[in-house]
């Protein structure tokens, strides 16, 4: 069966993760009609909250007033399933959040109880399942982004099912720090626990550097100090750069991307070249 381009936006602190990956997901299906999934795989339900008015977030709570369900179901499906079992009816989980005459983008939603699998008995919780959900939708999509938590075994989870991943940054300095350890996590300790019928290396597909403020003079210092970070992990960076800019907040309180509920803003154009030039990496990978 079709398995999607699937990219999971990883990074060891909190610098826009969820803001990149929804706007970009977001962005794929609205300027270039892409059919793009987005699972939201950290308990905090950000990506959700940012795509989903409150009501309908609040009838996620209510399981019996909502059809559709999260995350925590997939999960707790696919365990009662047998190990080599797809889910039937996937559509029963995921929510439609735009759709255009091609494109669309879909949300797989995630609750706070999603932690509760961090702290299962048997330890971990297993690191498959998101990949054998989407292997379960086919080939209903073209991209799908999973928008993974900071610091969590559930970043495992995330890793098992995507060829590659995307690390959005913050030109300063203690966000330069991290980037030695993300790369030990990518290449030692997350294939030591990789089984050999999951998918195989994952490639970084770049750093994105978001909340860019080009008056500080950190953010230049920082920028060369993670030119040569990347450059001896081998690592790309994105041309395109995101600033720093309170619309980001207020697209997610209006749960809309920014370049929708500020169409006309620089910071809408910014997600544009965004889109743009990950489509170009991507299909070039
Ligand atoms: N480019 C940006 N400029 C200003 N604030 C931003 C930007 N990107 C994200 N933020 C804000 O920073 C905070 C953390 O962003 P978030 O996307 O939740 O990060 P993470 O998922 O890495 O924890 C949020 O309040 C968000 O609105
Ligand atoms: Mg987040």
């Amino acid at each position: 069966m079709a398995y999607p381009k699937v990219v999971s936006v990883v990074s060891l602190k909190g610098v826009g993760k969820t803001t990149l990956c929804v706007n970009l997901a977001y962005g794929l299906s609205y300027f270039l009609n892409k059919k793009v999934l987005l699972v939201d795989l950290d308990p905090q339900a950000n990506a959700t909250q940012y795509l989903m008015s409150q009501r309908m977030y609040k009838k996620l709570y209510l399981a019996e007033e909502s059809r559709k369900k999260t995350v925590v179901e997939v999960y707790d499906e696919l365990r009662i399933a047998d190990r080599q079992s797809l889910l039937k009816n996937c559509d029963r989980f995921v929510h439609r959040i735009y759709k255009s005459e091609n494109g669309y983008l879909y949300l797989l939603a995630s609750k706070i109880e999603l932690c509760l699998m961090t702290f299962q008995s048997s330890g971990l919780p297993k690191y498959d399942e998101i990949r054998r959900f989407i292997e379960s939708v086919g080939g209903d999509y073209e991209f799908v982004f999973i928008d993974c938590p900071t610091v969590s075994s559930m970043l495992y989870a995330g890793l098992s099912a995507a060829q590659s991943v995307l690390v959005p940054i913050k030109p300063d300095f203690l966000s330069t720090i991290g980037l030695p350890l993300l790369h030990r996590i990518i290449t030692e300790e997350y294939p030591a626990i990789r089984r050999p019928d999951w998918i195989g290396e994952i490639s970084v597909l770049g750093l994105v550097y978001n909340m860019v403020d080009n008056r500080l003079k950190m953010t230049t210092e920082s920028m060369s100090d993670i030119r040569k970070v990347a450059d001896r992990l081998n690592y790309d960076i994105f041309e395109s750069r995101i600033s720093n800019s309170a619309k980001f907040a207020w697209s997610s309180k209006r749960t809309l991307p920014v370049f929708r509920s500020e169409p006309s803003s620089r910071y809408a154009e910014e997600i544009e070249n965004l889109v743009n030039e990950f489509i170009e990496r991507i299909e070039g990978e």
